[in-house]
C-alpha cells in the first residue's frame, strides 16, 4: 500500500506521538506527511526525510494546498476552546480542504459518546463527526478517552494541600495513556483502507476519584482525600484561583460528565489495536510521579 498519511497538529503532543508510532510500525518516511502551524518545530522530522507542510485550519486555501497528494488525512482536534464555535469552524475548514484536495480517507480525534455528552465542547466533536460522515468518504473516528496525563493538572495542587476538590461525586473515568492512544491511531491508519469505523479508545478500568486518590497515595506516600463539592463551590474556587471563565466552564462540565458516567465507558478497542493490555492508571501514576509530586 503506498498511500500517504497526513497527520495534522503534528507539533502537538498527540500528533508527534502518532508520527512516532507510524514510523515504529514500519510506515515509510515517504508515506508520512506532518502538518503543523509551526513547521520550524518539526525540523528533526524534516531532517529525517519526512515531508513537513504548513497546515493551519484558519487558512482554508493554504490547507487545501497542503492536503494535495495525501491519501488519508488525520484531523487532530484543536485546542481552541474559547466558548465560541472557533474549533468547529476550524475542523469544518479541515474537512472541506481535504475534500477539495481529493483525499481518499478522513480520520478524526473525537471523544466518547459525544451524542449524550455534558462537556461544554462536545458539540464540536459531534458536528465534526457528522461533517466527516456527510462527505461520503471512508473515515475512521477515534473517540479518545480521557488522557491519564490530564491528572497532571489536578494532582500537584491536590497533593500539596492533601485535598482534591471534586464535583464528580461517585463518577468514574476510564483514563488511558496518551501515548497508547497515539499508538492505536497509528495502528489503525497504517492498515489498508477498509470500511469506515468508529473506535472508542479507553483505558482498561473505570475508577472513581477516591480510587484514583488511593493510587496517588500509594505512588507518592502523600496523604490525599477527595473533598466532594458542588458545581457552584467548584466554580467559586476556580475563579478565586484565577482560572479564566471559559476554562471554568470547561472544567465544571468535565466534572458533570464524570458524574453522569459518560467517561466511564470501557472498551477493548485500544487493546485490540495495540495488541496488549493498555497501561493501568496505577502504573502511570508511579512512572509519572516526578511530574506531579515534586
Ligand atoms: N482526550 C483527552 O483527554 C484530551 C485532553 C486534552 C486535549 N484533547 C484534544 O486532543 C487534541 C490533541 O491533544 P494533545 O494532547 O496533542 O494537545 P496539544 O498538545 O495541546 O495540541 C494542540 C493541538 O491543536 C493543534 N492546533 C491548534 N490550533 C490549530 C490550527 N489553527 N490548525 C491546526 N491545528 C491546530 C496543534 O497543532 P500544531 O501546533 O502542530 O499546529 C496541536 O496538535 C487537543 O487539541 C484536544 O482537542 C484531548
Amino acid at each position: 500500500m503506498s498511500h500517504t498519511i497526513f497527520v495534522t497538529g503534528a507539533a502537538g503532543q498527540l500528533g508527534q506521538l502518532v508520527v512516532k508510532h507510524l514510523l515504529a510500525r514500519g510506515v515509510a518516511h515517504s508515506r508520512i506527511i506532518a502538518g503543523t502551524r509551526s513547521p520550524e518545530k518539526l525540523a528533526d522530522l524534516a531532517a529525517a526525510g519526512i515531508q513537513v507542510r504548513k497546515a493551519d485550519f484558519e487558512d482554508p486555501q493554504g490547507l487545501t494546498e497542503a492536503f494535495k497528494g495525501a491519501g488519508t488525512v488525520l484531523i487532530v482536534s484543536t485546542d481552541a476552546l474559547d466558548g465560541a464555535d472557533t474549533r468547529l469552524k476550524q475542523h469544518r475548514n479541515a474537512v472541506q480542504a481535504a475534500v477539495d484536495a481529493g483525499v481518499e480517507r478522513l480520520a478524526y480525534t473525537s471523544q466518547p459518546n459525544p451524542e449524550s455528552s455534558r462537556l461544554s465542547f462536545a458539540a464540536d466533536h459531534l458536528e465534526t463527526e457528522r461533517t466527516i460522515k456527510a462527505t461520503g468518504l471512508p473515515h475512521v473516528i477515534f473517540r479518545n478517552g480521557w488522557y491519564q496525563e490530564n491528572l497532571l493538572r489536578a494532582l500537584p495542587n491536590a497533593l500539596e494541600s492533601g485535598q482534591w476538590h471534586s464535583a464528580a461525586e461517585g463518577g468514574r473515568t476510564s483514563y488511558a495513556a496518551r501515548e497508547e492512544i497515539a499508538e492505536a491511531i497509528a495502528a489503525a491508519l497504517a492498515a489498508p483502507i477498509a470500511d469506515s469505523r468508529t473506535y472508542t479508545l479507553t483505558g482498561p478500568e473505570a475508577l472513581s476519584n477516591e480510587e484514583i486518590a488511593e493510587l496517588a497515595r500509594q505512588a507518592t506516600g502523600k496523604p490525599l482525600a477527595v473533598v466532594h463539592v458542588t458545581d457552584q463551590q467548584l466554580v467559586t474556587g476556580l475563579k478565586a484561583a484565577g482560572v479564566p471563565d471559559v476554562f471554568v466552564s470547561v472544567l465544571v462540565s468535565i466534572e458533570a460528565e464524570v458524574r453522569a458516567g459518560n467517561l466511564s465507558i470501557v472498551t477493548d478497542h485500544l487493546e485490540a489495536l495495540i495488541g496488549r493490555s493498555p497501561k493501568r492508571l496505577g502504573s502511570y501514576l508511579v512512572e509519572a510521579r516526578s511530574s506531579y509530586a515534586g
